[in-house]
């Protein structure tokens, strides 16, 4: 039992101080720097502003300025600005029920203003000059003064918790806390596609980590943010249930795409928030309608009328309670299975075909066969029905058949990633260990294996290893997030030769191209596709050449790392090299003249001396020691063949054009779009190690071949990333026509004639 305590030694119960009462409700209000940067942009959201600017020092612990082009502080309200609950939002507790704005309380520039010394620069549409005013703790330091500056306001915020040093030491690191900034302004662009949106370092010389433009839209965001192959797997849904009062506005990838972790970004009623039962409905709904393992992204807006919204839930205004909850999710689940059923559905469609038949017969046919909800089987056969011809269904997704299906056992599909790892996830053996390809020059060859951090919004790094077998060399690539650092480049070359690509363009070929099932790789440079009802040869090595070289004008400047964790030395790349006659002529005519250890120097030196301007444009990365540390990525999920590295290298040194910019970058993507296309394997190197699944399992000899094919890690990174990213973004040229690099080998209609005699 506890001794009783003489009454006066007990503590007394005193009210606390108001500075230490205020420093607590600003630490429930403002916990990390990404707290503040929410509340300070939707501020600048709700003052209308079109263009917001972020800009962060040390993770925003030092420095957090936000710059707006909004309607501005009026200059009478500048002394009041940061006291608690003043606002210019909410006048009495009933107007909560028809709130249009983030903002409420008034508390958040006063949570600020306790924990960091702000100032705020303001300027009105009326008022003839800006003016400033510097607090701390709510209250003005100083008379506010005028200064020059545009309409709009910058709030900056300096030295964050600097009185807090708790707080301050319960901080993740300062390229953490940017991240999250990063993201929280990414999650609110998506939301606000028309303000245009940036977030960069206090003195990174206007290189930013985030830039939307203004008037976007949330695809284009989406695009953006998350991805080309998430915006091009996008359904949109869009749903109002009057007797629930709420409306549902939603983007969430279909069955084609699949990342790293499910993302569900929900705004609710303009807010930004967690709901775990939101979040259940969405992932029973994913479960119900996508493939399994599928990671699909959604972001999802619900409008709920605002007398059914409690918004006043947590201090951060990460949650709300609205009422019918449990009817709302189930609603919203069903919507989006239906989406995504009908998603999936509208991959296919319907041909016309040659073959006479009945008609009605067919349409009875397919819509037994369909499971298409009624009304869009109905617009298939209404569509059908004004043809001429009969139909017929042609296959348009190569996961329905491939042509790998035919032979021997069925292999596991690869799970999809987000952003890595699909193809080379298969390349990794039972136990997990990277397979390995054989070397053929000294120290060159790779197989590669993905190991994946994890994900936030594309913030977080991508981990992939390589492992040069044959030499003591693997390597690791680490990526940084897609979608984040994506900087604007202003080089008048490099838009020649991105216009340049779109004037050679040919629009036919590019129609066709969109079109195109993948059917089967033949072998790493000839593939089959097919386009309605004609199946077509591709030389995948000329049109993937000019892919990349695409892929290298469109993202100059923005490439991802391909960082080989073990350095790949230069030198004894090329001395293996130059020992085959057949690379020695690639040399120059000097290879005779001058002994190979001078040349391969005079290589080396040409290469470093650029070491500076090839990492910054290409993410390409040789040290002082003469060792290439990274290459450029140019398509995630997809490796050019290492095995080429050194004559890559040895290209770059002979046939770039070093002298001239415009040539230079020209050469440079032409030399590496070449490394990157499909070739023939590298002379003398071995082929793929045979799986264990195939050793147990006899078949014939075809099956085995086809088999062994499959096993081919570029021939599955073709099928499952090259491919359908050319797909989406290749613009074939009339070179592709006269070089016939997609020629007809057979039409389906020529096929039934055939069959028909027979
Ligand atoms: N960027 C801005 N542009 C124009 N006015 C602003 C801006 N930031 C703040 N204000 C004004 O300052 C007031 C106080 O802002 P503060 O964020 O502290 O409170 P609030 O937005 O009203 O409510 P909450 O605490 O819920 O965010 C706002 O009501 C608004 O009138
Ligand atoms: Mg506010």
């Amino acid at each position: 039992m506890l001794e009783q305590q003489a009454p006066d030694s007990l503590p007394r119960i005193q009210r606390l101080d108001e500075t230490v009462v205020n420093r607590i409700a600003a630490g429930e209000v403002i916990q990390r720097p990404f707290n503040a940067v929410k509340e300070l942009l939707e501020n600048s959201i709700d003052a209308g502003s079109t263009l917001v600017q972020i800009i962060a020092r040390d993770g925003g612990n030092k420095l957090l300025q936000i710059i707006d082009n909004g309607c501005g502080i009026r200059f009478d309200d500048m002394p009041i600005v940061c006291e608690r609950f003043t606002t210019s939002k909410l006048a009495a507790f009933t107007d909560l029920r028809s709130l249009n704005t983030h903002g409420f309380r008034g508390e958040a520039l006063a949570s600020i203003s306790h924990v960091a010394h702000v100032s705020i620069v303001s300027k009105t549409a009326e008022a003839e000059c800006a003016y400033r005013g510097e607090y701390f703790e709510g209250k003005l330091k100083a008379p506010v003064k005028y200064v020059p500056g545009n309409q709009g306001t910058t709030i900056t915020a300096e030295d964050l918790f600097f009185n807090v040093p708790i707080r301050r030491r319960t901080l993740k690191s300062a390229t953490e806390e940017f991240k999250k900034i990063v993201e929280v302004v990414s999650l609110y662009s998506l939301h606000y596609p028309r303000v245009g949106m940036s977030v960069r370092k206090a003195g990174s010389d206007g290189l930013t980590a985030l830039k939307t433009p203004a008037d976007s839209t949330v695809a284009a965001n989406i695009r953006l943010m998350v991805g080309a192959e998430a915006a091009d797997a996008l359904i949109h849904v869009n749903h109002e249930d009057k007797r629930l009062e709420f409306s549902l506005d939603a983007y969430v990838t279909g069955p084609s795409f699949a990342g790293r972790k499910t993302q569900l970004v929900l705004f609710i009623n303009h807010r930004l928030v967690e709901s775990a039962r939101l979040r259940r409905a969405m992932e029973s709904a994913f479960t119900e309608a996508l493939p399994r393992g599928a990671q699909p992204f959604a972001y999802v807006s619900l409008q709920i009328a605002p007398h059914n919204v409690d918004v006043n839930v947590h201090p951060t205004k990460h949650e709300v309670f609205f009422l019918h909850q449990d009817a709302i999710a189930d609603a919203i689940q069903s919507r989006i299975v239906a989406a995504l059923a009908a998603g999936r559905q509208s991959m296919t469609f319907l041909v016309q075909s040659v073959l006479p038949s009945n008609k009605q017969e067919q349409q009875q046919q397919q819509q037994k066969q369909s499971p298409v909800p009624r009304a869009a089987a109905s617009q298939q056969l209404s569509q059908s029905a004004s043809s001429s011809q009969s139909v017929i269904r042609s296959r348009v997704e190569p996961g329905v058949t491939n042509i790998e299906a035919f032979f021997g056992p069925a292999q596991k599909r690869p799970k999809l990633g987000a952003d890595s790892g699909e193809a080379p996830d298969e390349d990794n053996n039972a136990d997990g260990e990277p397979r390995q390809s054989a070397n053929s020059t000294a120290a060159n060859s790779a197989s590669i294996v993905i190991d994946e951090g994890a994900d936030c919004v594309r913030q977080s790094p991508t981990q992939t290893s390589v492992q040069l077998v044959g030499s003591s060399h693997s390597a690791a690539i680490a990526a940084p997030s897609p979608g984040q650092h994506r900087r604007v480049m202003r080089l008048q070359c490099v838009f020649r030769m991105q216009r340049s690509v779109e004037a050679q363009a040919d629009a036919e070929l590019c129609a066709q191209f969109r079109k195109l099932v993948f059917v089967g790789c033949i072998d790493r440079r000839l593939a089959l596709a097919q386009c309605d009802c004609d199946l077509l040869l591709l030389n995948m090595q000329l049109l993937s050449e000019k892919y990349f070289y695409q892929v290298m004008c469109r993202d100059f400047g923005n490439f991802e790392v391909l960082a080989l964790s073990e350095p790949a030395p230069v030198r004894r790349l090329l001395t293996a090299l130059l020992s085959s006659p057949a690379y020695r002529t690639l040399a120059g005519p000097d290879c005779s003249t001058a002994g190979a250890e001078q040349l391969i120097e005079r290589f080396l030196t040409v290469l470093q001396s650029r070491s500076m301007m090839l990492l910054d444009y290409f993410s390409m990365e040789i040290d002082s020691d003469g060792n290439v540390l990274s290459l450029p990525l140019l398509l995630k999920k997809f490796q050019p063949d290492l095995d080429y590295l050194g004559v890559y290298l040895l290209r770059l040194a002979t046939k770039v054009d070093w002298n001239t910019e415009s040539a230079c970058f020209e050469t440079f993507c032409r030399e590496t779009a070449k490394f990157y296309a499909l070739k023939a394997p590298f002379p003398g190197a071995a082929a793929p190690e045979p799986g264990a699944e195939d050793d147990a399992a006899p078949h014939s000899t075809q099956a085995s071949q086809a088999s062994t094919a499959r096993r081919d890690p570029i021939e599955r990174s073709v099928e499952l990333a090259l491919f359908p990213s050319m797909r989406a973004q290749f613009k074939p040229d009339t070179d592709c026509r006269n070089s016939r690099a997609m020629g007809k080998l057979v039409s389906l209609q020529d096929m039934y004639r055939v069959f028909e005699r027979c």
